[in-house]
């Protein structure tokens, strides 16, 4: 069976480096079976998430809540901003989080697997914000898996192709997503 995962940037910026990095990921996980789809987040804009405005849920959050719903696991590349990790990621989650109209019913993360990694232009490559996403998608249910990756100084780390310019770093991107697809594998037979 094939196993179908999603690769996310928690950064919707046309340059992002996390972009970059999910994109190795993805290529691991490719290579060991998977089939990902990789979301582009223009096409899934969403308003700052406000019980409010429920009512009128966004076209746009019911067609990530039927991926999300779709995927046995995620490939995540998280950036850091102010300690923490982004907005972005944040919104989607409480939005994939409300039962939706017209998206599938129940979670869409509970005993799903993920893997996290992080990419920053300064010292610390994402630590913080990785640690905190664990920390919100274990209560929501993930198995986030302990293989990670961070990538620091990011600006200097990929070359004009996007691709990782350190040989052993873009290999443990890859292994990142290969451990994803194969855990994703043994868990969906058992
Ligand atoms: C508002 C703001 C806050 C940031 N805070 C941090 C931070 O706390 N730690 C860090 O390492 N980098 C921080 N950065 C730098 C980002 O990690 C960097 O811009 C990164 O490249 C963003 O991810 P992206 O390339 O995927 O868009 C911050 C950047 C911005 C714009």
């Amino acid at each position: 069976m094939t196993i179908r995962l999603l690769a996310l940037s928690g950064s919707a910026r046309s340059a992002s480096h996390n972009l970059k990095l999910v994109k190795a990921m993805s290529a691991g996980a490719t290579a060991a079976g998977a089939t990902v789809t990789l979301i582009d987040w223009r096409e899934f804009v969403l308003p700052v998430f406000n019980e409010d405005i429920e009512g009128e849920t966004p076209a746009a959050a019911v067609r990530l809540k039927t991926l999300f719903a779709e995927a046995q696991g995620f490939l995540i590349a998280e950036p850091e901003y102010n300690g923490g990790y982004s907005a972005l990621m944040k919104n989607a989650i409480d939005w994939l989080s409300r039962p939706l109209p017209g998206a599938p019913v129940g979670s869409v993360f509970k005993n799903k697997t993920v893997v996290i990694a992080g990419a920053t232009t300064g010292k610390w490559g994402a630590v913080r914000s990785m640690r905190q996403l664990r920390e919100v998608l274990g209560y929501l249910g993930c198995i986030v898996l302990p293989d990670t990756l961070s990538v620091n100084e990011a600006g200097k780390a990929f070359d004009a192709d996007g691709k990782l310019l350190d040989v052993k770093t873009a290999e443990l991107a890859a292994a990142a997503g290969a451990a994803l697809a194969r855990v994703t594998a043994a868990l969906s037979r058992s």
